[in-house]
């Protein structure tokens, strides 16, 4: 692809012939070249993969590593270890279940985290295996790195905390905090659901130490995502797997056995051949993109949803202006309940939002909104005209509840 062109991009998804996707903070839509990779391996090489000498395992097997491959060079993290998971969720609970806690461990969070990386650590501390979750506050869509830095103690083990917050779309200083987490000997999980699909990221120059994120956030399949571990993360701090089984086991003797090294660890079990070379496509198809032409593509349409929308009467806008966004605004509109916009917006011109609490419930409940908020959120194959009939409807909508 010579320059990038989101008119070229929309021709790849069929679907948008149809419709206004921005909703895309909860899942992307995959393009054909994804499609047809999943199909070419269904058809020409669906196999097990490392327990056969045949033709089609073979494949299937060079195809599942090369993916692996992918995804590391993506993420700029080529000497760390890549293990897929299910999403983001399963990631972030391969960390909180499989770290050897000590009962004085403290953890540290955010209000603005999803609940995919609240709940691990809250059951970890509702189960007596850790101290206490330190949560850094503040509501105004910014969580800062002095905010977080507030947070730690002696005790602090992890730091935990979202790369971009899934409501307002902002973009955590992820640099100075893990600085910050190395100064105090911390661990840094970050969860980059929201990150992952837009900003081009280099893991190891920025220095956390696990990175979570979701497939199908990022123009791939359903069901894929993945754990990424730093080449420097001592072996005291790296995760026991989650599941024993097939294909993670180096010996078995008796009733003990250890485990391989790497990514196979973490992959007990039939994986998903399949979704991982979906994956891997998707990877390949936005680093043809170029992530830089993303990330600015993104955070453009945002800064024009904010304007548009902020010219509305009754709208509300929790969305800060003015820092570096990914995509995402959170908007209310007065008398209207979030649901209900959203089921107009898809009536009257086919825009698919997202509405309510966005698994962000005690950020909603320190926020003040039952109801949530209208989350539009745009990527590479959105246009300027999507964000304009998105503002367009909204307005129509305000002009009828006046
Ligand atoms: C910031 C953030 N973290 C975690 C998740 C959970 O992702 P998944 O459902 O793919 O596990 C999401 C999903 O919306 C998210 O936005």
């Amino acid at each position: 692809m010579a320059a990038f062109d989101p008119e070229l991009i929309r021709g790849d998804f069929p679907i948008l012939q149809k419709l206004i996707y921005l909703d895309n903070a909860a899942t992307s839509l995959s393009p054909r070249q994804v499609v047809e990779a999943q199909n070419d391996a269904e058809y020409n090489y669906r196999a097990n993969v490392g327990r056969g000498i045949h033709r089609l395992s073979r494949i299937a097997t060079h195809q599942y590593l090369e993916a692996h491959e992918i995804l590391k060079r993506f993420f700029g993290g080529e000497n760390g270890t890549l293990a897929f998971t299910k999403n983001t969720t399963e990631a972030i609970n391969t960390v909180s279940l499989g770290l050897r806690w000590n009962k004085t461990d403290r953890i540290v969070t955010t209000i603005q985290d999803h609940h995919s990386n609240l709940l691990p650590w809250y059951r970890l501390y509702n189960e007596g295996r850790v101290a206490g979750v330190d949560v850094a506050r503040g509501l105004s869509g910014v969580i800062l790195p002095e905010d977080v830095e507030a947070c730690i103690t002696k005790d602090t083990r992890l730091v935990a905390i979202g790369h971009a917050s899934n409501v307002f779309g902002t973009i955590t200083e992820a640099e100075e905090i893990a600085k910050i987490c190395k100064d105090y000997g911390v661990l840094l999980l970050l969860d980059g659901a929201q990150t992952a699909p837009h900003l081009p990221l280099n893991l190891e120059k920025l220095a956390c130490d696990f990175f979570c994120f979701s497939g199908h956030k990022m123009l791939g399949p359903m069901g894929t995502g993945g754990l990424w571990i730093s080449p420097d993360v001592a072996e005291p701090d790296i995760p026991a797997p989650l599941f024993a089984g097939g294909g993670m086991v180096a010996q078995v003797d008796g009733t003990s056995f250890t485990c391989v090294e790497g990514h196979a660890r973490f992959e007990a079990g039939t994986q998903n051949v399949i979704g991982a070379v979906g994956l891997a496509e998707a990877a390949r198809y936005l680093m043809r993109l170029g992530m830089e032409n993303v990330a600015s593509h993104s955070a453009a349409l945002a800064r024009r949803m904010i304007s548009g929308l902020s010219e509305i009467p009754g709208v509300h806008i929790y969305t800060p202006s003015g820092v570096p966004l990914i995509g995402t605004v959170s908007f209310t509109l007065e008398g209207v309940h979030p649901h209900e916009v959203a089921y107009l917006l898809d009536e009257a011109a086919g825009i698919m939002v997202r509405s309510g609490e966005h698994c962000c419930q005690p950020l909603m409940k320190g926020l003040g909104l039952a109801g949530g908020t209208v989350r539009a959120s745009a990527y590479c194959y959105n246009s300027e005209d999507d964000i304009d009939m998105l503002t367009a409807t909204v307005e129509e909508i305000a002009g009828m509840v006046k």
